[in-house]
Parts: structure tokens; C-alpha cells; sequence
């Protein structure tokens, strides 16, 4: 059987989440739920809750919840394709797993333009290996410790020197549009004839992960002669083509990707030649965003296939910050960095210090996202005592939100020992403040939402639920379960919930009829996580009339109230800011909200 919709609603019909987590942790029965403590943060008082009948898990503790197949994601770190590929081994079935089209060319409407970048690619390689120029180029290639052997297994090749070699020899082989919508050739405004994109360029082919060619990036190898070579890029990509989007496209994923099947993590590096380097090392899952940052293309392209990311980086300041920017994008991954030394990248470290060296350097030397930003964010002139005291703040807040209290203890003797001015006992201090507000935060939603008021929180995230979000959760919860609710909703036309992640819910929901694991897999964390919040709001059984009513009610008058407030901000705020006219027009809109509510 193959992994799809139907499948996925049968594996999860075979099976009891309370077995699943049951084999890793241990559950008691407490009234119709199992408790346990909890697998993702440390505790000492169960707060971990699974639902049999609803089949879902809670943690009251860190705020973690999701359905078997998501549990088996988090615990084990898989993807998704891989949490049902277990389920089915353990229910005996034999899952193929997606491997999308096998022979996806033979399908595609733009076969010509993977045709032609082929060519283009047995061309190049041809005219690096056979020709004299070519044999420059290779000199140029060993003297930065490639060999023969490697130029081979990248396929690199060489761009002539010349403006139409390349046209000269395919142009016979393919119509013109084609020729146009390559991305290998230029047409000249002058003379309206095509010439070579790339020209006197050492030539990396870009694949799909499928191993399709699809572009090219050249690089410039010899001395520039002459001023018009002045200022010419060091790499040069494909245009944008119908089958080249450089956002989504990572370099060396289809070599990578077998190997992150079974590792189950991907090191994200700068370059093409530091991919090189790492496969020197003998580590093949190493991919390279090409030419652009990390996009979020790239990282949504990443989460269909792994959940660990190891961001590997230039060791330069540049990089630094690259990763930093990266951490931000690469939020619902597990991220472990590794820091080059002496402002050298991996193609540089395996020159210096060989390729056992970078081996080791990859496999053992990673630091944590919060050892990372430790150093990252160590204000430069540490005399400056309040400096000092706003790193201290923000690395608290990292520290106290690690799951491991060991990891937080060795964190805070590393800022101690960053910092002059401060000793272990100064940052547990803020590390425990830290924990305190979480905690505060948590109670206060206990309270409100009434759940559950014993449970002892030891390292609490949740957050306070704002009456607004409370009666859009109830909504929704009803919408779920009476398709009725739902349908009066969809054809009012105007309506949209508040909250953007039940928006975005509502809205698949729409699309897809209903909102299964498989189509909840495809959603990002915090969305899945409003899911399952929904789910728990404890309401009758039974809708009525009068409940609905007063749900619709309810939530008109907060949002009328929000809005008032947001008038009411702006009333103060054009007014101090001397705009009279702008002032005045607040001012209206919010007495005309007023009268509404009354
Ligand atoms: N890059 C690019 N255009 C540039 C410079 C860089 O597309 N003008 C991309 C390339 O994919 C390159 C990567 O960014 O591999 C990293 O750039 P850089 O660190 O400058 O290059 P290196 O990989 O170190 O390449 P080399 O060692 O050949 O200089
Ligand atoms: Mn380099």
C-alpha cells in the first residue's frame, strides 16, 4: 500500500495512541485519560495527558499536543511520511513510502527544458575535459584541491570563452522558444540574435531533487583582463525558468537526501565547493541554498524531508549573523550550529586541516541554538554594565525555556563565566525569574480556562487565552463537529475568525472537506497546536440554538471592544501627535462603534 489519505485514516484507526506512547512512557489512568510524565520537558509531577477517545495528547506542562502520528514526529524526530511508515511496520503492513513520480521527466510538460539543460551539461563538461582552455580551467580547479575524481561526481564543467559556442551547437536540436525559456542564452538587442548566458565560466550544474539538471551557476576563475571585466559577479545562476526557482531549490538535495532518510538530519552550508568539501569528508548529507539566503521556500522545501537542521556556516562574521537569521526561519526544526574556526568555511578547514579533520569537526564539534546565541548576542564592550544586565535577560529567557535542566545549569556557569560582572548565582536568579513569569502566565490560564487546577507545572509555556480567542476556539470546536454550524458560517461571505491560525484552519477546512492527520501533517506547528486547543474545550454535547446565539453574540461585542480599543490608541496618538484632522476622524469612528455596542 502506498502512504495517502486513505491510508493514513486507516493506520490511525488500528491505532490506540495510549498503546503508541504507552511502549516510551509510562501512563496511569486517571478518570477517562492516562497520565504520564512528560517525554518533552523535564518534570517531576505528571502534566502529560492522552485522550483516548479522542485519540490525542496533551502536556498542561510545556503545551505540546498533537495526534499519534505527531507524537511519534516529536519523540523520534521523523517527518511525518516516516511516523506513519512506523505505525504501519508495527500493524505489519508494508507501506511504500512517497517517493513522489520515480521517473518524473517522462510526465512533465517542460521535458524539452530538462533536455536541453542535460545537454548543456555534456557540453560543458565536454569542452572542461578536452580542450585546452579546459585544461587551464582544471589546473585552476586543482590548485584548489579538486581532483579529477571529484570534478567527475559534480559533473563540473567549463563555459568557452565565446559568445555563441553553446547556441551553435543545440540551437539545430531545439525550437527557439525553448532556446528562449532555457535560461542559457540571451537574445541581443542589437543584432536580435541569441548569445551564450554564460561565458568563461567554470560551471556547477544545479539539480532537482529528483537529479534533474535545471540550471547552472558559473563561476569566474581567471585574472580579470581588460575593464570590462571589472566588477563581474564571482557566481553567476540561471535566470528564473519554468523549472529553476533558485528560493526553493537546494543544491546537492537529491544526493543528500537518501542519506538524510536514514540520519535523519541535513547540514546546511553556504557554497557549492563547501558541499564539495563535506563529501571529501565523506558526509553526503550536505546541501547549499544557492546564491540566495535561506528562504522560507527553502525551509518548507527542508521539512518534507527532515527535522534536524545543522547549520554550517562561514566562520566570518557574515556567516554569524546568516545563522542567526536562519535560526529565526528554522524554528520548527531542531537546530544544532557548528562554528568554524578562524573565519574559515568547510572548503577552507578541509584544505587546511584535511578531510578527517572537517569529518570530525561536522560529527562532533555542534553547539546548541542557545550556546549559539549565547555568544552571538555577548554585547561587544562587556564593561558596560547594562548591557551586561539586557544580554542577561534575553539569554534567561532562552535558558529558562531548554527543557533540560542539566543543559540549563551548564548554560548558566557558561554566562557567569562570559560576563565580569555577574556570578552563577546572579544568573540563576534571572533564569528563575524567567521561569516564574511562564509560570504565572500559566496558572492564569488554568484559571480562566478551569482545566484541570491540580496539575503542578514545572516548566509551563502556555499562554494566557484572551476571552476573544476563548469564544473563537468554542466556535470552531462546534463547527468541527456540526458540519451544519460550519456550512451557516462559510456562506455568510464576510466572516474570518480573529485568530490568523484558526483563520488558516477554517479556511483548509473549506478546501479539503475535512481536517484529517494527513492534511494536518501539511500545516505548520503553530496552527497544528490551535488545532488541538480546539479540541480540548470542553463543551455539552449537544449544541443549541441559544448556545450558538450567544457565542455569534459574544464574540461580535469583543471584537467590537478590541476595536474600540485600537480607536481609542490611535484617538490618543494622532492627538499627541498634533494631526488634528486625523484625530478627529478616530474620533468619529470610535463614537460610531460605541453607539453599535450599546
Ligand atoms: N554566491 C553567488 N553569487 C556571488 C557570490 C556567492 O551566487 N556573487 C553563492 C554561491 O552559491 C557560493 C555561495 O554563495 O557558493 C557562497 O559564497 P562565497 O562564500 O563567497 O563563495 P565560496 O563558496 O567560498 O566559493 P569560492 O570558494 O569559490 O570563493
Ligand atoms: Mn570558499
Amino acid at each position: 500500500m502506498y502512504l495517502n489519505k486513505e491510508t493514513i485514516a486507516d493506520i490511525k484507526q488500528s491505532t490506540n495512541i495510549v498503546d503508541v506512547i504507552g511502549e516510551v512512557v509510562s501512563l496511569t489512568k486517571s478518570g477517562r485519560n492516562y497520565l504520564g510524565l512528560c517525554p518533552f520537558h523535564k518534570e517531576k509531577t505528571p502534566s502529560f495527558n492522552v485522550l483516548e477517545d479522542k485519540q490525542f495528547y496533551h502536556c498542561f506542562g510545556c503545551g505540546r499536543s498533537g495526534d499519534v502520528f505527531k507524537f511519534l514526529e516529536d519523540y523520534r524526530q521523523v517527518t511525518f511520511a516516516e511516523s506513519a511508515g512506523i505505525l504501519a511496520e508495527r500493524l505489519g503492513l508494508d507501506l511504500k513510502l512517497p517517493t513522489r513520480q520515480t521517473n518524473p521527466a517522462q510526465v512533465s510538460p517542460h521535458q524539452p527544458l530538462y533536455s536541453i539543460n542535460q545537454d548543456a551539461e555534456r557540453f560543458y563538461k565536454a569542452v572542461l575535459k578536452t580542450t585546452k582552455v579546459g585544461e587551464e580551467a582544471r589546473q585552476y580547479l586543482y590548485r584548489r584541491g579538486l581532483t579529477d575524481e571529484l570534478i567527475e561526481a559534480f559533473d563540473i564543467g567549463l563555459a568557452p570563452g565565446e559568445p555563441d559556442y553553446l547556441y551553435r551547437s543545440l540551437s539545430q536540436k531545439y525550437e527557439e522558444s525553448v532556446l528562449m525559456d532555457s535560461g542559457l542564452f540571451n537574445l541581443s538587442d542589437q543584432t536580435n540574435r541569441f548569445y551564450d548566458a554564460f561565458q568563461n565560466r567554470i560551471m556547477f550544474p544545479l539539480r532537482d531533487e529528483f537529479g534533474r539538471v535545471i540550471g547552472f551557476s558559473g563561476r569566474v576563475w581567471q585574472q580579470s583582463s581588460g575593464s570590462d571585466r571589472q566588477g563581474q559577479a564571482k557566481y553567476k545562476n540561471t535566470r528564473a525558468t519554468a523549472i529553476f526557482n533558485k528560493s526553493y531549490e537546494l543544491y546537492h538535495l537529491d544526493k543528500a537526501k537518501p542519506v538524510m532518510a536514514k540520519t535523519h538530519e541535513v547540514y546546511l552550508m553556504e557554497g557549492f565547493l563547501d558541499v564539495i568539501a563535506a563529501h571529501r569528508a565523506g558526509i553526503e548529507n550536505a546541501v547549499a541554498s544557492m546564491g540566495t539566503a535561506l528562504t522560507p521556500e527553502h525551509v518548507n522545501h527542508l521539512k518534507q524531508l527532515t527535522k534536524k537542521v545543522i547549520v554550517t556556516y562561514d566562520g566570518d562574521s557574515a556567516g554569524q549573523h546568516a545563522i542567526a537569521k536562519s535560526l529565526e526561519l528554522l524554528s520548527d526544526f531542531v537546530v544544532d550550529i557548528v562554528r568554524l574556526p578562524d573565519q574559515l568555511d568547510p572548503d577552507e578547514f578541509v584544505q587546511a586541516k584535511g578531510p578527517e579533520a572537517l569529518e570530525k569537526l561536522l560529527e562532533q564539534s555542534r553547539i546548541s541554538r542557545v550556546e549559539f546565541l549565547m555568544h552571538y548576542l555577548l554585547p561587544e564592550n562587556s564593561d558596560n554594565l547594562q548591557a551586561q544586565i539586557n544580554y542577561v535577560d534575553k539569554i534567561a529567557t532562552l535558558i529558562a525555556q531548554t527543557p533540560s535542566i542539566t543543559a540549563q545549569n551548564s548554560y548558566i556557569t557558561k554566562v557567569a563565566d562570559l560576563l565580569p560582572d555577574f556570578d552563577y548565582f546572579q544568573v540563576e536568579q534571572a533564569v528563575n525569574n524567567q521561569r516564574l513569569q511562564m509560570r504565572g502566565q500559566l496558572s492564569q490560564s488554568l484559571e480562566t480556562g478551569g482545566a484541570l487546577q491540580t496539575v503542578t507545572v514545572e516548566l509551563p509555556v502556555a499562554k494566557q487565552m484572551t476571552a476573544l480567542r476563548r469564544a473563537e476556539n468554542q466556535l470552531f470546536h462546534r463547527m468541527l463537529n456540526y458540519p451544519y454550524v460550519f456550512n451557516d458560517y462559510r456562506l455568510r461571505g464576510d466572516f474570518y475568525f480573529e485568530t490568523p491560525e484558526l483563520q488558516t484552519l477554517f479556511k483548509v477546512l473549506e478546501q479539503e472537506g475535512e481536517l484529517d492527520s494527513y492534511v494536518l501533517a501539511g500545516l505548520d506547528d503553530r496552527t497544528q497546536a490551535a488545532y488541538y486547543a480546539v479540541l480540548e474545550e470542553r463543551l455539552p454535547e449537544e449544541v443549541t440554538e441559544k448556545e450558538l446565539q450567544e457565542l455569534d453574540k459574544q464574540r461580535q461585542r469583543l471584537l467590537a471592544q478590541q476595536d474600540i480599543r485600537k480607536q481609542g490608541k490611535l484617538v490618543r496618538e494622532t492627538t499627541s501627535l498634533g494631526d488634528q484632522e486625523a484625530a478627529l476622524i478616530a474620533l468619529e469612528a470610535l463614537i460610531a462603534q460605541k453607539r453599535k455596542l450599546e
